[in-house]
């Protein structure tokens, strides 16, 4: 260890490491069933892997164009058209990143600046906040409460100043997994109008919808899509989470503000890749299966769930599901959590972890993109507790 004696301002005061590394940390340690993490215990398709290994060994071994590989971003283009009936032009509008996370730090370093204002609606995915703080933005957090989570757009509305430059969405929701209703979208368009304020769209859960929900992309909106730059990632939709690529559509004119942070930050994403994600989207449709494969794993998770003393909150979308434990133990959700990790050995995330203040509802989030044998067995452990 090197010791140093240099004053250091911290930009981030209060910030320790995030909830997710802490939880997956102590499920290693204890060797609990890990269902805190967003991630699948279980590998993406042999011939996507195949087909890096054929670029890798090609020689498609240096830089990608900045804005990514040409042909990804026509996929891209076709997915939105087929999806959502909405044209993103590859060359001016569409930007290949580093996963979701580094689109959305660029996105928020691109439009926020000192004192410019932020609205955030919570539970709220856990990188946003900082993203905001670290550019001197102000973050005004419009919570939503359990079970419904619906946001109270009069609350948001009363949010709104002068110095508003963005509202960041999350749909389907992290931790929540709540969808967002098409009468959202008009009450929201209602609100910026006559403003300048920008719209952030996390859609990185867009094809993990259940029952008979759909996602509603805010590129499906008229209006909202020409303030709004929506964000993806290839890690949920293709089970490569570690692989860190994603994307970030949106009006030209945003993108171009938008590919100054970018091109400054990472400059680009990784090449064989995005090539080999590019040979994949264009040889299969875009019914990518997930919808099914996940409302497997949710029905079995609360089906299983129903002989055990934790109440569920039906999830609408992504892999998450929350449980109410209000009757099992009055300790604050984080306790109970690390608790259950170490006691139980069942890893999960407490929902006050997506509140900047901590509020608890006595609700655990588990992500169910697990192999079926761990959710048997974490499911057996819930039920004997
Ligand atoms: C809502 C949300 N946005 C963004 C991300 C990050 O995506 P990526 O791994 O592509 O950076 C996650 C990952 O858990 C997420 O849940």
């Amino acid at each position: 260890m090197i010791e140093t004696d240099i004053n250091i301002k911290t930009k981030l005061p209060g910030f320790n490491n995030s909830i997710f590394a802490i939880m997956t940390q102590l499920a290693n340690e204890y060797n609990a069933l890990n269902l805190s993490q967003g991630f699948p215990d279980f590998n993406t398709s042999s011939p996507l892997i195949e087909k890096v290994q054929h670029y890798i060994e090609k020689g498609e071994n240096q830089y990608a164009p900045m804005k990514g590989i040409y042909k990804l971003r026509q996929q891209i283009n076709k997915k939105y058209d087929y999806l959502y009936s909405r044209k993103y032009d590859p060359e001016a509008e569409i930007t290949i990143t580093a996963g979701a996370t580094q689109a959305i730090f660029s996105v928020i370093t691109a439009f926020v600046a000192e004192d410019d204002e932020v609205i955030i609606i919570e539970p709220a995915f856990d990188t946003y906040a900082p993203s905001v703080l670290f550019n001197g933005g102000i973050v005004k957090f419009a919570q939503t409460e359990p079970p419904n989570f619906q946001i109270d757009w009069e609350k948001v509305q009363r949010m709104i100043s002068a110095r508003t430059k963005l509202i960041i969405l999350n749909f389907p929701n992290n931790p929540t997994g709540r969808n967002i209703q098409g009468e959202d979208l008009n009450k929201l368009n209602n609100l910026i109008r006559n403003t300048d304020i920008i719209i952030m769209s996390d859609e990185v859960y867009e094809h993990i919808l259940f029952d008979h929900y759909q996602h509603i992309s805010l590129a499906t909106h008229e209006n909202l899509s020409k303030r709004s730059l929506i964000i993806s990632s290839f890690g949920k939709s293709y089970t490569i989470t570690g692989w860190k690529l994603g994307y970030c559509v949106g009006p030209e004119k945003l993108t171009k503000e938008f590919r100054k942070a970018h091109q400054n930050i990472v400059f680009a994403a990784n090449r064989p890749m995005q090539l080999a994600l590019a040979d994949f989207m264009e040889e299969e449709d875009h019914d990518l299966g997930l919808q099914r494969f996940y409302q497997q794993k949710r029905d079995f998770f609360i089906s299983a769930m129903e002989k055990s003393r934790f109440k569920i909150i039906p999830s609408q979308g992504t892999f998450y599901q929350l449980a109410d434990f209000s009757k099992i133990s009055d300790r604050s959700d984080y306790d109970f959590a690390i608790e259950l990790t170490k006691t139980y050995k069942v890893a999960s995330v407490p929902l006050s972890a997506f509140y900047n203040n901590k509020q608890d509802h006595k609700i655990l989030r588990f992500c169910f993109a697990k192999s079926d044998e761990t959710l048997k067995k974490a499911t057996d452990i819930l039920c004997s507790i």
